[in-house]
């Protein structure tokens, strides 16, 4: 029998109680500070009409990752901005704060912070951070990170433009393609015989045996601020997107979750910036290593681990422990968190990238892909109907997805979309 979708709803009273380090300020930031990389560019926000059209909605916008920075999913956001973040603090430099918070449809403010005399600086950038002065300051630094391929890939490209060292550990079943990527960019890198959670332990005692920096995009207690960063790198997507909708208010958000932490500082953006009017936000998991849905189905203030091979074709979500700090802004501003099959990835790879109408085509991976394939299945699918209620879908609803990723696994690809096949991992 196929496997099926499940769903935990909660209600929230209390989104807007609100001291995190995920507001539209932070974001307002982060996206300061990547304005200022070459070849920075808002990634696209498609309009996919005809797809709502025959879902029955009002409207449905795909945010297409795969155009981040050359590197084909979204993770160079976070691992850039916290190491600008490490640079800055090294350096006893702040990162930029924009004069004034900005509301719905409104314009965002410029970049810039108070220095000591009252007087305004230009925020820390890009070529401050690789600047000849900076390298010789900072002396040489040893990056280290644990990564299924597209957080390493970011963290490897920015310790490359500094001209730092990066070395990426992967679990067992990386894919070589992911692999090279990161060897490309300079990092040493090696796949381990260690599933996600456990490489990310090996990391982490590598950095405190060598003296290296865990840039590691979860957190633990005791291992809050890069993490942090990282998140708040990630929310200059957030924002672009609220830009690129206008006025248009989505009804409904889904955000994928691995560990929760790019969907818990998103969560928090898209509740800061709506204050009351905010989005329904549903996460998505693979059900294979689903520990935001089981932390949320338990409901007993402990975030709740799954173990073993996390098999799921989602690589990029494929972890069994939940980031703290992702898991407390999810817990205050996610309605829903859904545990889902391989299938629902592969549906959400095929309908984005064989668009109808004159629906802009999304080229999008398994972790990309599975907000979307989500959206359709269930409202298309009539056994689905109670599930579709809670999460309150139907004809006014205005959906936005983000594809989090391009094909990082091309081989892979070609076989869910071409040939309709996936390999049981
Ligand atoms: C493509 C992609 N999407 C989503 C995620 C999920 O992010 P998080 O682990 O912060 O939940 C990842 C994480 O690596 C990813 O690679």
């Amino acid at each position: 029998m196929q496997e099926t979708i499940k769903l935990v709803h909660h209600e929230k009273k209390d989104a807007l109680i609100n001291a995190s380090p995920f507001t539209v300020k932070h974001a307002q930031t982060a996206r300061s500070f990547h304005s200022t990389f070459p070849g920075y560019a808002p990634t696209p926000l498609a309009e996919l009409d005809t797809l709502a059209e025959t879902l029955g909605i009002a409207g449905m916008y795909v945010k297409d990752e795969s155009y981040r920075f050359g590197l084909n999913a979204f993770k160079g956001l976070g691992g850039s901005y916290s190491l600008g973040c490490y640079i800055a603090k090294k350096l006893g430099k702040e990162m930029s704060e924009p004069t004034v918070a900005a509301a719905p449809g409104k314009e965002m403010s410029e970049p810039v912070s108070s220095d000591s005399a009252g007087g305004k600086t230009q925020a820390i950038s890009f070529s401050d951070i690789t600047s000849e002065e900076t390298r010789r300051k900072l002396g040489e630094i040893t990056f280290v990170t644990a990564t299924d391929g597209n957080h390493g890939r970011g963290v490897a490209w920015t310790a490359h433009m500094l001209g730092q060292k990066a070395v990426v550990y992967m679990p067992k079943g990386s894919v070589q393609e992911r692999l090279e990527n990161i060897r490309r960019l300079g990092a040493e890198a090696e796949i381990t015989d260690m599933n996600y959670d456990d490489t990310v332990a090996f990391a982490a005692r590598q950095a405190e045996e060598k003296g290296w920096i865990l840039i590691q995009d979860t957190a633990w207690e005791g291992y809050e601020e890069i993490p942090t960063w990282i998140m708040q790198g990630y929310m200059t997507l957030g924002l672009e997107a609220v830009e690129q909708l206008g006025g248009r208010k989505p009804t409904h958000i889904f955000l994928q979750a691995g560990v929760g932490a790019m969907s818990g500082a998103l969560a928090a953006f898209f509740t800061d910036y709506y204050g009351a009017d905010k989005p329904v936000i549903t996460i998505v998991e693979p059900n294979k290593a689903d520990c935001i849905y089981q932390t949320a189905l338990a409901d007993d203030g402990r975030v709740h681990t799954v173990t073993g091979d996390l098999a799921t074709i989602m690589a990029g979500l494929a972890c069994g422990v939940p980031c703290t700090i992702g898991w407390n802004e999810l817990n205050r501003c996610a309605e829903n968190f859904a545990s889902v099959p391989d299938w629902v990835a592969a549906k959400g790879m095929r309908i984005l990238g064989n668009p109808a109408g004159t629906d802009r085509r999304v080229i999008s991976g398994e972790s990309g892909a599975v907000t979307t394939g989500f959206v359709c299945e269930v409202m298309q699918n009539e056994s689905l109907a109670e599930l579709r209620q809670t999460i309150g879908l139907d004809r006014n609803s205005v959906v936005l997805c983000i594809s989090t990723e391009g094909d990082t696994d091309r081989e892979n690809y070609r076989r869910i979309v071409w040939d309709g096949k996936y390999p049981s991992c």
